[in-house]
């Protein structure tokens, strides 16, 4: 892909060499007209929203715009169905609250052992709550892809809700998430994906997937640290939302609580306008976002080919998940590893002092962990690529895993 030049933090160096940054799944880099974008708002002057002046009403269009941008990104049907937040867990708590106060004690929901805990535990605490019973979606530890075939018998006519990832952080396994609306649906049940880790891998089409809620973060993909919600509009309409009393009583504003990160706004438009970039000039910018993260999927997937074709190499190497060439369509580029007598936090530790920077330990994906049977010795190492690097990075790192044993 062309655009590593656009990404100034790209150019670190560790120790005389480029670094590699092998930490998207923790969150990405951002190209220069986000940072342009997010400064440019700083600079030219702002103010809170809804005041009659033009600071006010330039917040006002920069939100506006931000809404308009994820609409696109997410395929919502309209632009009040965006949701602005902290980061993906603040939203998923707020939601969870809400949610919780149409539950009756007796009533179930789903969540699964692939999801990272941002979308497990407000959901186990909300159940707490309301007296209400979790039932668990396992995966299956061989390939780490959920077990899809189980969904009916944990639905009941009780369900509530299906809380459900569309790609692991982990291990990198992608969910059905159509199919497992479909069947919760047919159940009677809500469904909520969590598309932090998908996002900056594949199109995310929410009226495709019908599903009714879905949140990511930008920060995953290449923008800022704000997370967006995506809601059905009468669901947003119709639940009551925790809010200050005079917060707008109509979607989106009374679930964006308190004062948004107006600079991220603008990074969040600037970061769907560099994604849809990718996907050439022709079309509207929906139209080139279904083509840039087609040719972004393309492009990872040539890098997950080769990284397990050198990963297979290696004596000691261990990857988890789907490992099969012909299956890379089902996973992201995000390859969770273990290497025989060395910890995870020493793998990280030494490749970090070369400049190749992964992470160690859970992500947060602690059910994941548990599963395997990992957590208590310190979980994987997660090398996880994204669109901007290179064949040449793949190398190295697998190069620098094989000099560690
Ligand atoms: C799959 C997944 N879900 C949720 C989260 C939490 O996102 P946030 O940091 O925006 O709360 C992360 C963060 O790593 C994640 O990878």
């Amino acid at each position: 892909m062309p655009s590593r030049a656009q990404f100034p933090a790209l150019q670190l160096e560790v120790r005389g060499k480029t670094a590699v940054y092998l930490d998207g799944p923790g969150g990405t880099q951002v190209p220069q007209s986000v940072i342009d974008a997010m400064s440019g708002y700083l600079r030219h002057g702002g103010s809170n929203s809804g005041g009659p002046f033009l600071t006010s009403r330039y917040t006002d269009d920069v939100t506006y715009a931000a809404r308009l941008a994820m609409m696109d990104f997410y395929n919502a049907r309209r632009p009040d169905e965006i949701v602005f937040g902290q980061n993906m867990t603040s939203l998923n708590f707020s939601l969870s609250r809400a949610l919780a106060r149409t539950w009756q004690p007796g009533d179930e929901i789903i969540v699964t052992r692939l999801d990272h805990d941002a979308n497990i535990s407000p959901w186990l605490l909300a159940a707490e709550d309301r007296g209400v019973t979790v039932r668990w979606l396992d995966f299956d530890p061989a390939d780490c892809t959920l077990r899809l075939d189980t969904l009916p018998e944990l639905l009941t006519n009780q369900t509530r809700l299906l809380a459900i990832t569309y790609a692991s952080n982990a291990v990198g396994s992608i969910s059905d998430v159509r199919r497992a609306a479909e069947l919760a649906h047919a159940a009677g049940a809500l469904v909520l994906v969590d598309s932090v880790h998908f996002a900056p891998h594949g199109l995310i089409d929410v009226q495709a997937l019908n599903c009714d809620f879905l949140i990511s973060s930008a920060y995953k993909y290449f923008g800022p640290h704000t997370g967006i919600l995506y809601g059905k509009y009468e669901l947003l309409d119709g639940l009551t939302a925790y809010k200050v009393r005079p917060a707008p009583g109509k979607p989106a504003g009374k679930w964006e609580t308190g004062t948004q990160s107006f600079e991220s706004l603008a990074g969040v438009t600037a970061a769907v306008n560099y994604l849809a970039a990718l996907g050439d000039e022709a079309g509207s910018r929906r139209e080139r976002l279904v083509r840039a993260m087609q040719r972004i999927k393309t492009y990872e997937m040539s890098l997950s080919q080769r990284f397990l074709l050198r990963a297979s190499q290696v004596p000691g190497l261990r990857v988890f998940g789907i490992t099969d060439v012909e299956r890379l369509d089902e996973r992201t580029p995000t390859f969770a590893v273990s290497l025989d007598g060395v910890s995870p936090e020493a793998v990280a530790t030494r490749l970090g002092e070369q400049g190749i920077f992964v992470w160690h330990g859970h992500y947060y994906a602690v059910a994941v962990m548990e599963r395997l049977g990992l957590l208590a010795q310190g979980g994987l190492v997660r090398i996880g690529f994204v669109h901007y690097n290179t064949a040449d990075e793949v190398d190295q790192a697998v190069a620098a895993l094989a000099s560690l044993r």
